[in-house]
């Protein structure tokens, strides 16, 4: 009698382990790559938010326990990349997660990527993904405006939309996406909009590419520009990227960064203007002179919306200038130096502006 009640307990138990190894092999597999920010950060007090707290302190495996419902949407495991708050991000940095993301989605078991990111430079890690990742399954970068221990922690919420986007058959060819307060964006032209607010991440103009609502996404619009696996840029035998600097525009702009700039090696400089990206007459010789030594210029805007207008604001053809398209500053910075890993001439570095 007895061994017939434990029989029958242990064929239930059967049951159930079978039910969720079914379960698991029916659900994406995504590896999420940790590389710190405040999603992974930590305060002294719970209404420690977005001020006063330490970032890059909380490892992956932790995060992902915080947020058990992740079971439910995708087989997920996790990988310390690194463990920085995003202004130490850095070029050799973006090119060890780029070499990891392309070997990992190479792999037929694995359906998507999550990159949890501090959010002062998730747009310009994104861009750089959306641009050298050579695969159309999903990358997904997310991050948190208060730390993980605030009191209405947005982290594991932003986290758990992650995976789902990243496990999605939607967000498939959709380029590299960046997902935060329940909305998606693409790398190519999301910008953090507000120091501290948690609808900081924007699209101006341009707008989101959709929504999470009730554990799905939603899309609406896309990119049109190309990106990952339609791009020539190929950084898995890189280890360096050529020196590209920004100079910021402004009233009595002087040329003594763009000077030293230059005399400190760089390949390329961002020009980020005023309005339509215009150049300071005090600028205008040292530009010059930096062109015809080799270095490329781009005028980009410090306005952020808008194109900059190729022959607009300066003679771009006879300066052989290039124009950063609608790309802002920093991520004009990021083509650019992919550009120059192909070519110095200006003008197939223009086309690649029109068309990445
Ligand atoms: C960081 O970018 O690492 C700190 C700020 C943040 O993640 O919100």
């Amino acid at each position: 009698m007895l061994i017939r009640k434990y029989f029958s307990q242990f064929l239930v138990l059967l049951c159930l382990a079978a039910a969720a190894a079914a379960q698991a092999q029916n659900l994406p597999n995504v590896v999420i790559l940790a590389t710190g920010g405040t999603i992974a950060g930590t305060g002294a007090t719970t209404t420690t938010t977005t001020v006063g707290y330490t970032a890059a302190k909380v490892g992956v495996d932790a995060l992902i326990a915080a947020v058990p419902e992740l079971k439910k949407v995708a087989n997920v495991r996790g990988e310390q990349t690194m463990q920085i708050a995003s202004e130490n991000m850095n070029n050799d940095a973006w090119l060890k997660l780029a070499k990891r993301v392309n070997t990992l989605l190479a792999q037929s078991d694995v359906d998507g990527i999550v990159i949890t990111h501090g959010t002062d430079t998730i747009e310009e890690t994104a861009y750089f993904l959306d641009l050298v990742v050579k695969s159309k399954k999903p990358v997904v970068i997310v991050g948190a405006m208060r730390p993980s221990t605030a009191i209405s922690a947005d982290g594991p919420i932003n986290l758990y939309n992650a995976v789902l986007l990243a496990g999605s058959k939607e967000a498939i060819g959709k380029g590299v996406l960046v997902t935060l307060n329940d909305q998606i964006n693409a790398g190519r032209e999301v910008t953090k909009t507000n120091t501290s607010t948690l609808d900081t991440f924007k699209t101006p103009e341009l707008g989101f590419l959709g929504y999470i609502q009730g554990s799905k996404p939603f899309f609406y619009r896309q990119s049109t520009r190309k990106n990952t696996a339609d791009t020539p840029f190929d950084i898995m035998n890189l280890d360096k990227l050529p020196q590209v600097d920004i100079v910021y525009g402004y009233a009595n702009m002087n040329p003594i960064a763009l000077n030293a700039f230059v005399a400190a090696g760089a390949q390329g400089i961002i020009h980020a203007g005023v309005g339509d990206g215009s150049l300071n007459n005090t600028v205008v010789p040292s530009l010059t002179e930096a062109r015809k030594k080799g270095v490329v210029i781009v005028r980009a805007s410090r306005v952020g919306q808008g194109i900059v207008a190729r022959n607009g604001e300066a003679d771009d053809d006879k300066l052989d200038f290039v124009v950063s398209d609608t790309l802002n500053a920093q991520k004009a910075r990021i083509l650019l130096m992919l550009a120059l890993t192909k070519t110095t001439d200006t003008k197939e570095i223009q086309k690649m502006f029109w068309e990445y």
